[in-house]
């Protein structure tokens, strides 16, 4: 049994110093909550689009250039498609700089993934949102 005059004892803090105010930020947070809110949005855009694309009338057989020029005819599809893109990409972007700073163990090994990672998030974004907004539906005549 203790008894009241014991000491109490006196452990290490166990948490890291916190960081000096200036570099504090709520970017983590941001981070955070922005995967949970594109993945929300994520289930009805992509679940739309692969029951257009897979499910509906014939299915995949009837993918070809003059239904995709058919579905860009219109700004509701198109702007469709660019949210996916945007956020099917920065989702999946942001997630896997999640799993390079869980995984990666050499700083310089962790910096080049990023970059690679961020080289082509801006290339498969970029290349997508170009062809969205010049696609030609004539291009062969
Ligand atoms: C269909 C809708 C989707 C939902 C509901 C969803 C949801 C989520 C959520 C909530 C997280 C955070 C998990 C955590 O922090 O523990 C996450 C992580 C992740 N997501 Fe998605 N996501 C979806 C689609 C996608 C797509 C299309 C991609 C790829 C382009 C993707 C790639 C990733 C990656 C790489 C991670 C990080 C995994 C990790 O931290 O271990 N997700 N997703």
């Amino acid at each position: 049994m203790t008894s009241a005059t014991d000491a109490t004892p006196s452990i290490a803090s166990p948490r890291s110093p916190r960081r000096p105010a200036a570099r504090r930020s709520n970017f983590e947070l941001y981070s955070w909550l922005f995967m949970r809110l594109s993945g929300l949005l994520l289930v009805v855009l992509v679940l739309g689009h692969l029951t257009i694309m897979l499910f509906l009338d014939d299915g995949v057989q009837r993918i070809n250039f003059a239904f995709v020029a058919g579905r860009w005819a219109s700004p509701f599809w198109q702007f469709w498609d660019l949210t996916m893109l945007w956020l099917a990409g920065l989702h999946g972007a942001n997630g896997l700089r999640t799993v390079i700073d869980d995984y990666a163990r050499k700083d310089g090994t962790r910096f080049w993934l990023k970059m690679l990672l961020a080289a082509s998030m801006v290339l498969i974004i970029g290349l997508g949102t170009f062809v969205l907004f010049t696609f030609d539906p004539n291009i062969g005549s």
